[in-house]
């Protein structure tokens, strides 16, 4: 497929639902992880050209964080706020199994006329798993798990007398009613390493990875669509980012500055151990934060790797960089949410959106 003829490129932001934003610093971040704040957000999100929100799932606080409002119902009262977009529930095997996920997202799913989604996520926070006395799992096997939880949910949504026989699930005849309404929810899934593009190769719809340089976005792009057109399946790719977009270049990076100068170092050491520890237990040694460095931890998904800080037009051109390596989707985090989704929402996505237009002309002139 060319790139030219793919779809316009989604956008989705992180929904602030734990304390503290999405930065380790002391740096002001006007962000609330209050319902309040959140439900206005999303209305802006919406009217913004966001097509999804991405709520996060946190059982304690760990680096920030303090509070964490659970994502599944957090995420039902965001839908119930807006009328297009698609808010996507953490939810993590362990806690969840696959029957009260299954139930709880088609019911969802009905109540919200089909817009809620799940992103599947395997864990990393040893800490947070003994707090609450789940199984730490090694790296490959919360994979494995992760695995079958998602057939086993997807099975129970589309087939009646389910049944299922795995080493962490087991179904039995079973038969949801009301199944989730056609096209069914769309399933998410994080993570980098060999386990997580392996599995996103075989079951999920959609792939989020953290934030990297187009480069390296478009080997792991090519690693998952070789792998997964092998397994005749289809996953498409969200990139996450952190955008600080202002009128001027000098203005952008400035604030990047701050935001590591008021990095709180202790914090985000003991989360650059806490990730990379959960990361080396993968067989190759790697995960999704093996390459990063002290001011990538700052952002907690290497957001600022993807390099979304400048002006509107700069900001633009990198998205379509990173559409190019083929990302699909941008998830973005800010330090302000409400004022700069707003923001980017007037100044960045209409340029995204001329850019791909002018792509399309040139490739048709080029056929
Ligand atoms: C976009 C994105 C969102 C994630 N959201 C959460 C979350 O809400 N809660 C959580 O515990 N882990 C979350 N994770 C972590 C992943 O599920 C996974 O455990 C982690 O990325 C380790 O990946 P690895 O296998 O590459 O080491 C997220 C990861 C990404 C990339």
């Amino acid at each position: 497929m060319s790139h030219t003829k793919r779809e316009p490129v989604k956008f989705a932001y992180w929904v602030p639902n734990v304390s503290g934003g999405l930065v380790i610093s002391n740096i002001e971040q006007r962000t609330s992880w209050t319902i309040d704040y959140n439900r206005k957000l999303a209305q802006i999100a919406e009217a913004s050209g966001f097509e999804y929100a991405l709520s996060q799932i946190r059982f304690t606080a760990g680096y920030g964080a303090e509070f964490q409002h659970e994502s599944v119902s957090f995420s039902h009262a965001l839908l119930e706020s807006t009328k297009t977009l698609k808010v996507i529930a953490a939810i993590l095997p362990g806690p969840w199994n696959p029957a009260l996920a299954a139930k709880q997202i088609a019911t969802i799913n009905h109540l919200t006329n089909g817009r809620v989604a799940v992103n599947v996520v395997s864990g990393w926070f040893r800490g947070e798993f003994a707090a609450i006395g789940e199984h730490w799992l090694d790296h490959d096997e919360r994979y494995r798990r992760s695995e079958e939880f998602i057939r086993a949910m997807r099975g129970i949504w589309t087939e009646d007398n389910f049944a299922f026989r795995g080493d962490f699930y087991r179904f039995n005849n079973y038969s949801l009613k009301p199944k989730p309404l056609d096209p069914q929810p769309e399933i998410f899934q994080g993570g980098s390493s060999r386990a997580a593009r392996d599995m996103a190769a075989r079951v999920s719809d959609w792939y989020f990875t953290n934030g990297n340089t187009p480069d390296q976005i478009a080997k792991q792009v090519n690693d998952i669509r070789t792998k997964a057109k092998e397994n005749n399946h289809f996953v498409r790719i969200g990139v996450n980012g952190f955008a600080i977009v202002r009128e001027t270049e000098e203005e952008a990076k400035a604030v990047l500055a701050e935001i590591i100068e008021k990095a709180n170092p202790e914090a985000v050491n003991a989360f650059g151990h806490e990730v990379k520890n959960a990361g080396k237990a993968s067989p190759e040694g790697e995960g999704n934060w093996a390459k990063s460095s002290f001011e990538d931890l700052v952002q907690y998904n290497d957001g600022f790797r993807s390099n979304l800080i400048g002006t509107p037009r700069q900001v633009a051109e990198r998205i379509i960089d990173l559409k190019r390596a083929g990302a699909d989707l941008i998830l973005l985090g800010f330090l302000h949410f409400q004022e700069e989704v707003e923001y980017f929402g007037k100044h960045v996505i209409p340029l995204v959106r001329e850019l791909e237009a002018a792509e399309a002309v040139q490739s048709v002139a080029a056929e």
